[in-house]
């Protein structure tokens, strides 16, 4: 894996800024308050006590995150470097509940850069609601990733997942900050992502640079309230044998996560016209051959849905088990390549895994409750194409949802005391 790009260490102790230009209100992409930032600000691994948050100035500058659950913003925590990108963890989060920030960089002759107020939500505790968007395939068209950025953003998902083929070149800076970060900024700044690597990332640096997964990066899990993500490359061996293949099966086996979700990617399943064989000559292979070396441990390990993009248009499969439809243990493979790459189509005759086909951009929504996992796609303008419903019989802990766990706020109870009130 290669590393990240190295970073300053000149450690900054001193804050050598005065008060900040601050600009208040919600800004679009573009507004003069990021004057000086070359992307973001973005959120990375959230998880119910802790995130955290990225940013990109256009020279070296001191990172700093003022931070709280109300406003005026008392926390504050920093990278401590002097550098152009910076990654800021905030701790201390209470589960399930909003937490706002702002981002501070000081330039070395002083100049002062405060983003305009956002807002994230915290990972809930088991049992509570998930609601995530899914994305793939943003690549090439940023007027395209743009608008469903924009959709995405409206359903207010608490975070993002993203197939990958995030950009059309991932060796190229420019197009991770115009074509990814600044189409989308109004959805980063709010929603954390989670994304794994797609061939046109190149295993570049700049993924790297720009994504924090939880080590080693390149695949890893994640656990956020009822549901656990397990992340993995296709451009990477998942042969049996291959140390990610050993990895994924400890991990699912490990998990009690009630929903086990995996993200990759090249389509294990689909029905696309020319990727796999030319479906107008020929019977061409039912998926990539990346990624089907997986199919029978995930059947094996329970997983229930898996998430991939590579091929520019939606499909989703029946629940398959052991080469047929299984409705009551199949893993149903859902391929959502759909939010900027230029389209594809499909194979001309139905396949026999297909519940769902449908080509143009287009983004996923999940919210997940006790046994009950609820998946609706949109098209770029909004509209729903697709509606599907998995329920199954949990445990009873996990069935009964919590309230999120906000601690009361007994300092600010102190300074605004209830005026009617009279001991
Ligand atoms: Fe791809």
């Amino acid at each position: 894996m290669p590393p990240r790009v190295a970073r300053g260490r000149l450690a900054c102790g001193l804050w050598f800024c005065g008060r900040a230009l601050f600009v208040a209100g919600l800004p679009l992409a573009g507004d003069s308050a990021f004057a000086g930032l070359r992307a973001g600000p973005w959120l990375q691994q959230p998880t119910a006590t802790s995130v955290i948050v990225m940013w990109e100035t256009a020279e070296l500058t001191t990172g700093r995150v003022r931070y709280g659950s109300v406003q005026p913003l008392e926390r504050e925590a920093t990278d401590g470097l002097v550098d152009t990108l910076h990654e800021v963890k905030l701790t201390g989060l209470a589960p399930g509940s909003a937490c706002f920030y702002v981002t501070i960089s000081c330039t070395l002759d002083g100049r002062t850069i405060e983003t305009p107020v956002a807002a994230f939500v915290a990972a809930p505790a088991p049992g509570a609601p998930v609601a995530f968007a899914v994305v793939g395939d943003t690549q090439d068209q940023p007027d395209v990733w743009e608008r469903v950025a924009e959709r995405v953003n409206a359903e207010r998902p608490a975070f993002l997942i993203h197939c990958g083929d995030i950009v059309g070149d991932g060796l190229d800076p420019r197009e991770w900050r115009e074509e990814f970060f600044a189409p989308a900024r109004e959805l980063l700044a709010h929603v954390p992502f989670l994304a794994v690597l797609g061939n046109h990332e190149l295993d570049s640096p700049l993924y790297y640079r720009y994504v924090a997964n939880p080590a080693p990066e390149h695949r890893c899990s994640f656990r956020y309230g009822d549901v656990e993500f397990f992340l993995i490359d296709s451009e990477r061996p998942l042969d049996e044998g291959s140390e990610q293949h050993g990895w994924l099966d400890g991990a699912l086996a490990a998990s009690q996560a009630p929903w086990k979700v995996v993200v990759v990617h090249r389509p294990p399943w689909s029905s696309d016209l020319d990727d796999y064989g030319d479906a107008r000559r020929t019977r061409p292979a039912e998926g990539d051959p990346c990624t089907r070396p997986v199919i029978p441990l995930l059947e094996r390990r329970g997983v229930d849905v898996l998430f991939c993009g590579h091929v520019h248009d939606y499909e989703r499969t029946w629940p398959i088990r052991a080469g047929r439809v299984d409705e009551e243990r199949g893993v149903v493979y859902i391929q959502t390549g759909g939010a900027g790459g230029y389209g594809e189509r499909h194979a001309p005759t139905r396949s026999w895994f297909t519940a769902h086909v449908r080509a143009g951009h287009h983004f996923l929504l999940v919210n997940i409750l006790g046994g009950t996992f609820d998946l609706k796609a949109y098209d770029d303008e909004g509209r729903l194409f697709d509606h599907w419903v998995r329920r199954k019989t949990l445990p009873a802990p996990a069935l009964a949802p919590r309230l999120a766990e906000a601690p009361l706020r007994p300092r600010l109870l102190e300074r605004h005391p209830h005026p009617h009130r009279q001991d």
